[in-house]
């Protein structure tokens, strides 16, 4: 059978069994998931044979393991590493969820379920795509290597080590994702870079333990005012940031970039109802989609402390907390930028104060030329999946594995990204467009097919 002819008669078939794997809460953060993780891990390899892997291994690492498998390896074929993550974020706040976020359901031609998007769905598209190919042509036109971990959404952390053990295994000429978005409904995109990231965690420390506010307030520190001023002095009224020396490293966009990218098709009116905040806020002197894809940003992403329970506590808590985290453009290294910000955040901090400064996970930001000839393949799969003219785009968000294997391989880095922008990764609501995840399907297998001639030629 024709292999597009095959992926269309078996929309119902792949659907329901994506369905299955999105059952599984496999939510990598936290302990009481880790039966969960192994459960999709083992679900997860037995999809590998019917996609044409040889060789399939759970690889079990510090945290959570990877899922490993091998085509056959041919001499005179080309050699691809896809990669993905089966892990998800969790799916808290469970009330904001229309539908429950284990339990995937099909609504106006999305499938709704955590995961869908992020990375589960897209990890499926890769596995019925050479599911497809495996069963029309009976072997697969190239060479594959599959890892899929199960520790994206926690840093990939023990990632490092695994590549840095498999060098030699996994030698490739390409590498091909799917962990990213399209630019837009109808818009195929191939993503050529990703902003790195710094995560931190501080803990400030006033009194040695909680104390009545009648009694000690006006002459004891409070951890939660002084967290928050320091916070407050984190940027500055063009919301730009204030540690030292924060944008010197920061890569100039060339004047042809700048034009590509601010040229591109995007809706900046849905994205502005995607945001669905009264205005939007940003550094100043950029448009949206350079502040987006290629400056740096500090952001808060969680701050506590004190009483938060019923009716009111009249105290003055020991301590305050925050979780914070910078997005890193070319050209700045996490481990010098998180040297300045932790030397900024102390300097900020009065002497009444102790305060506990934790890195939680570094990545760095990637950015590729795309004049390989492999990325024209893709732009032609992508175009013949779709039917839609696909584009090259950069984006925000942050994919350790990426970096490491282009700095430990040297290899062109494929992103093929079948998310869109509003579908809620890490969010209530989650979903994936089924004309998405269809289309996906498509244009990988032809993507893989039209690798068969090399991924130069
Ligand atoms: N798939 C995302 C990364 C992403 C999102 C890339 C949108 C491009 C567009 C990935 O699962 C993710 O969420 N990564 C984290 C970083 C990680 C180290 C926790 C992120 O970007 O926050
Ligand atoms: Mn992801
Ligand atoms: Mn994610």
């Amino acid at each position: 059978m024709d292999l597009l002819q095959y992926i269309d008669s078996h929309r119902e078939e792949h659907l329901n069994d994506l369905k299955e794997f999105l059952r599984i809460p496999s939510v990598s953060t936290k302990t009481e998931h880790k039966a969960d993780i192994e459960r999709a891990a083992q679900w997860l390899s037995r999809q590998l044979k019917p996609a044409g892997m040889e060789k399939v291994e759970i690889v079990s690492t510090k945290m959570h393991p990877l899922v490993y498998g091998e085509s056959p390896q041919r001499p005179d074929r080309p050699t691809v590493v896809f990669y993905g993550h089966y892990d998800v974020q969790p799916p808290e706040p469970l009330e904001l969820w229309t539908s429950p976020p284990f339990e995937p359901e099909v609504r106006k031609g999305n499938l709704y379920g955590r995961g869908t998007a992020d990375d589960k769905g897209q990890v499926h598209i890769h596995m019925k795509a050479l599911e497809a190919l495996q069963k029309t042509q009976g072997e697969l036109p190239i060479n594959v290597k599959v890892m899929i971990e199960g520790e994206e959404e926690v840093g990939s952390a023990n990632l490092w080590d695994f590549v840095q053990k498999n060098r030699g295994r996994l030698k490739a000429d390409a590498l091909v994702v799917s962990d990213t978005s399209m630019l837009g409904p109808g818009v195929p995109s191939i993503t050529y870079g990703l902003r790195g990231l710094n995560y931190f965690q501080v803990e400030i420390t006033g009194a040695k333990q909680d104390l009545h506010s009648g009694v000690f307030g006006g002459a004891a520190p409070n951890p939660i005012t002084i967290l928050a001023e320091m916070i407050a002095k984190l940027h500055d009224k063009n919301l730009r940031v204030t540690v030292p020396g924060f944008y010197d490293d920061v890569a100039k966009l060339s004047k042809a970039e700048r034009k590509a990218l601010n040229a591109l098709p995007w809706n900046e009116k849905e994205f502005r109802k995607t945001v669905g905040s009264p205005a939007l806020a940003g550094e100043a002197g950029y448009t949206i989609v350079e502040s987006l894809w290629c400056r740096p940003t500090l952001e808060l992403n969680g701050i506590w402390g004190g009483y938060l329970g019923e009716g009111s506590k009249t105290v003055i808590p020991a301590k305050a907390h925050a979780k914070f985290s910078t997005r890193l453009v070319p050209g700045q290294d996490p481990v010098k930028i998180a040297k300045q910000v932790e030397r900024h955040v102390r300097q900020l901090l009065p002497k009444t104060v102790k305060c506990r400064f934790e890195v939680l996970s570094q990545s760095k930001p990637w950015v590729a030329p795309h004049a390989h000839p492999i990325f024209l393949k893709a732009r032609e799969a992508l175009e013949r999946g779709f039917r839609k003219k696909a584009v090259f785009i950069r984006e925000g968000g942050s994919i350790p594995f990426v970096t490491q294997m282009h700095d430990t391989f040297d290899i062109p880095c494929v992103l093929l990204g079948f998310g869109l922008p509003d579908e809620n990764a890490h969010a209530p609501d989650e979903h994936l467009s089924l004309e998405n995840y269809y289309g996906g399907i498509k244009s990988v297998a032809l993507f893989y097919e039209s690798l068969a001639r090399g991924v130069a030629g």
